[in-house]
C-alpha cells in the first residue's frame, strides 16, 4: 500500500514573524537548524537582519526582512515574494504585542493597535500563505496563542487576552476550513516565557520569580526553546494528522 501520510515534497521554506528577538528567534534557529531556509519578518527591520545574520554566521540558512504584520499590502506582497525565492512549507505568526493597562484607562486607539497586530496580522499572514499552500496541497501554519486563549492574565490586559482568545478560534476554524486542502493550522498557547516582552510588563524585577513561585507548577518561567520544540512538532511531519491543536505549553499553569 502507498504511504499516504507523509510529505516527501515538504517545502523547505519558513517564515517566521517577529522572529528578531525572544520565542520568534528561538523558532527561527530551531527550524534552520532542521534544514528549512528561515525568512524572519519583523517590524524592526534591523533587529531581523541582526538576529538573521547572527544565524547565518553558526551555519544557518537565515534571512532577514522588516515587515509590519498589521499591513495588508505589505503582509501580501512580502508572502508572494519570499513563497517565490523559497516556497513556504511552514509559516509561524509569532509577532505579538501587549500591555498593561486597567480596563476603564484603555483608548480605542490602544486596542485597535494591539487588536492589529495580534489579531488582524495573524489572519493577513495566515490568508496569504493558504493562498500560496493550497494550490500546492500542503503547508503547516502555527500560531501563537497564550495560556491567554483559556484564561485572564493575572494583570489588566483585556485587550491582549481577547486578542489571543481570537487567535484561538482562527486557528480552530481555519484547520476546519482548509483541512482537506492538505494545509494544517495549528497553535502553541505559553504561559510565562523569559523575554523581553514578559519583562516588559513589570517595572518589579522581583515580579516574574513571585509569579513562577505562585502560578506556575514547576515552579519557574518557560524558555523560549521550549515554546520553540512545540512549533517544530506541530509543523513536521511527524504532526501530519494534527490539525485544529492548540498546544498548550505552560509548566501547568492551566492545571
Ligand atoms: N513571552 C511570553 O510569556 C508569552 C506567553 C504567551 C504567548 N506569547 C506570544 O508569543 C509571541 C512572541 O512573544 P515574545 O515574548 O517573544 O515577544 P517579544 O516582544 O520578545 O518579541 C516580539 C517580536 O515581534 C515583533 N513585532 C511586534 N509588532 C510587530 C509587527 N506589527 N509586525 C512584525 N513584527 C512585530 C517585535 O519587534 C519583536 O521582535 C507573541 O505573539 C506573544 O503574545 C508570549
Amino acid at each position: 500500500m502507498a504511504d499516504v501520510s507523509a510529505t516527501d515534497d515538504r517545502a523547505s521554506g519558513a517564515l517566521v514573524t517577529g522572529g528578531a528577538r525572544g520565542i520568534g528567534r528561538a523558532i527561527a534557529e530551531r527550524l534552520a537548524r532542521r534544514g528549512d531556509v528561515v525568512f524572519i519578518a519583523d517590524v524592526d527591520g534591523t533587529a531581523a537582519e541582526a538576529t538573521a545574520a547572527a544565524l547565518r554566521s553558526a551555519g544557518l540558512d537565515v534571512r532577514g526582512l522588516e515587515l509590519d504584520v498589521a499591513d495588508a499590502a505589505s503582509v501580501a506582497v512580502a508572502v508572494e515574494r519570499i513563497d517565490d525565492e523559497e516556497p513556504l512549507g511552514t509559516v509561524v505568526n509569532n509577532a505579538g504585542i501587549g500591555f498593561v493597562t486597567p480596563l476603564v484607562d484603555i483608548t480605542p486607539e490602544q486596542f485597535d493597535t494591539l487588536m492589529g497586530v495580534n489579531l488582524r496580522g495573524v489572519f493577513l499572514v495566515l490568508q496569504a500563505a493558504a493562498k500560496r499552500m493550497i494550490p500546492r496541497g500542503h503547508g503547516a501554519i502555527v500560531n501563537l496563542a497564550s495560556t491567554s486563549s483559556f484564561t485572564a492574565s493575572t494583570t489588566p490586559m483585556v485587550p491582549y487576552d481577547t486578542s489571543k482568545g481570537a487567535v484561538r478560534m482562527l486557528t480552530i476554524a481555519a484547520a476546519r476550513e482548509l483541512a482537506a486542502t492538505g494545509v494544517r493550522v495549528n497553535a502553541v498557547a505559553p504561559g510565562t516565557v523569559n523575554t523581553d516582552l514578559t519583562r516588559s510588563l513589570s517595572d518589579d524585577p522581583d515580579a516574574l520569580d513571585q509569579l513562577a513561585a505562585t502560578h506556575i507548577p514547576v515552579g519557574r518561567l518557560g524558555r523560549p526553546e521550549e515554546i520553540a520544540a512545540a512549533v517544530d512538532f506541530l509543523s513536521s511531519d511527524d504532526a501530519s494528522y494534527v490539525t485544529g491543536h492548540v498546544l498548550v505549553v505552560d509548566g501547568g499553569w492551566l492545571t
